[in-house]
């Protein structure tokens, strides 16, 4: 079960009504570490904008987040309607929240968490509509799934948080690149999961931490969130993970992931692959955290993977300054594709899967219920 003491230190993302009405939280991680600031968000499109200019980020926290957007989308709608004093159908609700999903399915392509998540409402309104209930109904019903979502998802990283940390030895020094801690999800992270989870259990462990050009989510939000919790920890550049496997001791990596392949693939943040090369020629596991959510059984390889391409300013400037002479040629994946065969395990809130993936992921996400898979 979740430490709930532990996961009210860091607020991600939640659902709150006040005097203003329905509003979906998010801590702005554009402004961390240097200013804590939250957002209440109180339109569908402030949500879609906050997703597309990285104020919420991480895979299972965008899930997380347009499902919130969707049940804000739908309370927009039933305070208009009431406004009016007009009836609205399930079926006209219904098609509502299939617009809300569109749009906050149209922000970011790679991470599968905000898909499936969509998904999930959508599939719980129709199942209201169905019904023949009011829209009022749905509501409630659609507000409850959302918190369900984050609410599962804060469960699973507890329990990626239990497995991963069954690899993690007493005096291990290990390397991270990206976020993908609490602030990338509703609970504890998932490739920073396993560490706090060692951590808390009184290992010694050092974290290598990459910074993560060109957003430097590493330098920026990870380091924070290492340093909060207590965890020893060195930042360093992208260009210094080689330097640091061959001399300096690194025994294992743990990054995150957006999407997983039905045969292991996984694309997670651009540099993940190089990690990975750089792993293997040290001969260093290298292992995946990443719920079920994460996993696209539909996909039989990485190449299927759509990848987001994000503003070239990104790459031209850091924090509004410019680093790179006018109109040169820049590119900006914001993703990369590691082979499966860089992947010593993938781990899930369902176990500790092992290749070969295309078996094992599939019992992960099969099991119906959070529990150890032996995989
Ligand atoms: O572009 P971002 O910051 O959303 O990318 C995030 C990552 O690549 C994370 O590693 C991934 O979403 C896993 S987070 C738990």
């Amino acid at each position: 079960m979740a430490d709930e003491d532990w996961q009210r230190r860091v607020r991600t993302v939640w659902w709150e009504i006040d005097a203003q009405g329905a509003a979906v939280c998010l801590v702005d991680q554009t402004l961390l570490p240097q200013q804590v600031s939250y957002l209440h968000l109180r339109h569908e499109h402030d949500v879609a904008e906050a997703i597309t200019t990285l104020k919420v980020r991480g895979a299972p926290a965008i899930g997380v987040t347009a499902a919130f957007g969707i049940a804000l989308g739908l309370y927009r709608f039933c305070n208009r309607h009431r406004q009016q004093e007009e009836q609205i159908t399930s079926a006209k609700a219904l098609a509502h929240v299939k617009e809300v999903g569109a749009l906050l399915g149209s922000t970011r392509p790679t991470a599968l968490n905000l898909f499936w998540a969509i998904a999930r409402m959508i599939d719980c309104a129709e199942e209201v509509a169905r019904m023949q209930a009011t829209a009022e109904q749905m509501l409630q019903r659609l507000s409850q799934e959302a918190q369900a979502i984050a609410d599962e998802d804060a469960e699973a990283c507890w329990q990626m948080g239990q497995y991963g940390a069954t690899l993690i030895s007493d005096g291990d020094i290990l390397l991270t690149h990206c976020n993908a801690g609490a602030l990338a999800t509703a609970g504890i992270g998932t490739a920073l999961a396993p560490i706090y989870t060692a951590h808390k259990s009184g290992k010694h462990i050092h974290v290598y931490v990459d910074e993560t050009r060109p957003v430097l989510q590493g330098a920026r939000l990870t380091a924070w969130e290492l340093q909060q919790e207590g965890v020893p920890l060195t930042l360093i550049a992208d260009n210094m993970a080689g330097h640091f496997m061959r001399h300096g001791g690194i025994r294992a990596v743990f990054v995150g992931a957006d999407r997983i392949a039905g045969n292991g693939d996984v694309a997670n943040k651009i540099g993940t692959y190089s990690v990975a090369v750089l792993a293997s020629v040290h001969q260093i596991p290298f292992y995946v955290v990443a719920p079920c959510a994460t996993i696209d059984l539909t996909l039989a390889s990485g190449e299927q993977i759509p990848i987001e391409k994000r503003p070239l300013d990104e790459v031209t400037t850091m924090r509004g300054i410019v680093i790179a002479p006018a109109g040169v040629r820049v590119a900006n994946p914001a993703f990369d594709v590691t082979p499966h065969q860089y992947v010593t395990a993938i781990i899930t809130e369902r176990g500790i899967a092992r290749p070969n993936y295309e078996e094992t992921l599939r019992q992960h996400c099969r099991a119906k219920n959070p529990g150890k898979v032996d995989a």
